[in-house]
């Protein structure tokens, strides 16, 4: 199958392009090759290549003939450097989503696998002892300031135990970043209704592995403790250390691609469904800092007690739908998959 796949140059997108070369399908790479993410010379994945931008309606038009379905990576990723930021994401994320949306229905292509995000979940699921589920709000500032990163149970403050969120829990997107991940899944859930499109939306948790990017206010943590290993710095490792995280490798994201494009054609026509994209097994970013430097051959971790405000304290996925429902099961364990970043290549 032809299939248009947005941000292909990107980290995420090139794997998914490789991919889908590997298996026999015809990838097409669209991208804008955003200075933000591509601050030096972009590497072009091996593949056919529309240098264009998701807002451009006339230029993804050209781009959509022959295709099959669309698999859409485009995005301004990251929390960004600030509040100045966001009409940047809102225009890159959203209006893009729906530019390209639009273009797709005037083209008759009726198949799309986007790419979601765990933000879209706000601070997760957690169990307090007295009131079980719970969902607490933002953490206060004073709180973080006193180094109480925990978020405590709204109803009656005690101390609670993280869990793992499912598809079904409700969206508490906060950020503006997280905002616009959760408009792009509403965007694809009316254009499906309105088309009878079918549409996936991955909610992929941390990804991590070869061609991420170096660090930027656009980039993940593990990029920033890969980044600072290769200047020879200890990785700085904000809060206590303990946030829970479910790191899922690159290569099990691109076939988790993969998986959504086979089977998104036998989905129900009119429907969009999300799917969990997690490795399944949660580890704190301080144990990812820790494995990261031993395997690079140090400096060590140092734990510095700083806090980002968009940032949530735990989030874990239960990925169990993906697996069920489209057969996909992540292949590179953690241990294997952090000693492969260490010495894998950054993108610059
Ligand atoms: N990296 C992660 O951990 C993670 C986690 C959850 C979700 N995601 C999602 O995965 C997708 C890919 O992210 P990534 O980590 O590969 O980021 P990336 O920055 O490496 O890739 C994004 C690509 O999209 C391109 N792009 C951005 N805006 C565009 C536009 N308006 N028109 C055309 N191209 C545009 C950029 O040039 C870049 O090549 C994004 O949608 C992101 O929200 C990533
Ligand atoms: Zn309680």
């Amino acid at each position: 199958m032809r299939v248009l796949v947005t941000g292909g140059a990107g980290f995420i997108g090139s794997h998914i392009v490789a991919a889908l070369t590997a298996a026999g399908h015809e990838p097409v790479v669209y991208d804008a090759l955003l200075p933000a993410a591509h601050p030096r010379e972009p590497e072009i994945p091996d593949a056919e290549f529309v240098r264009g931008d998701v807002r451009d309606a006339a230029a993804l038009e050209a781009a959509l003939r022959g295709v099959g379905a669309v698999c859409h990576q485009a995005a301004m990723v990251g929390l960004g450097s600030g509040f100045g930021d966001a009409p940047d994401y809102v225009s890159c994320n959203d209006h893009g989503t729906a530019v390209l949306l639009a273009a797709m229905a005037r083209q008759g292509v009726s198949r799309l696998v986007q790419a979601g995000s765990m933000v879209v979940y706000g601070e997760g699921r957690y169990v307090c002892p007295v009131h079980g589920v719970v969902r607490p709000g933002p953490r206060e500032v004073a709180d973080l300031d006193a180094g109480r990163f925990e978020p405590r149970c709204p109803l009656c403050g005690a101390e609670m135990a993280p869990g793992l969120v499912t598809e079904d829990a409700p969206a508490d997107p906060r950020n503006v970043y997280a905002t616009t991940k959760l408009a792009q899944e509403h965007l694809a859930a009316a254009w499906a209704r309105a088309t009878g499109g079918r549409a996936v939306s991955l909610r992929y948790h941390n990804v991590y592995g070869p061609g991420m990017p170096r660090d930027t206010p656009y980039a993940g943590v593990a990029s920033f403790f890969r980044s600072a290993l290769e200047r020879g710095e200890a990785p700085r490792v904000f809060e206590d250390g303990g946030q829970r995280r479910d790191f899922v490798h690159v290569r099990d994201v691109a076939t988790a691609n993969l998986a959504a494009l086979d089977a998104v054609g036998d989905r129900p026509e009119g429907r969009h469904t999300a799917y969990n994209a997690g490795s399944g097994h949660p580890h704190t970013v301080g144990e990812m800092a820790t494995a990261l430097a031993t395997a690079f051959g140090g400096p060590m971790p140092v734990v510095t007690g700083e806090y980002r405000l968009g940032d949530v304290r735990h989030i874990t996925a239960d990925s169990a739908r993906l697996r069920r429902d489209l057969g996909w099961k992540p292949s590179v364990e953690f241990g294997d998959g952090v000693v492969e970043f260490a010495h894998a290549p950054l993108r610059s």
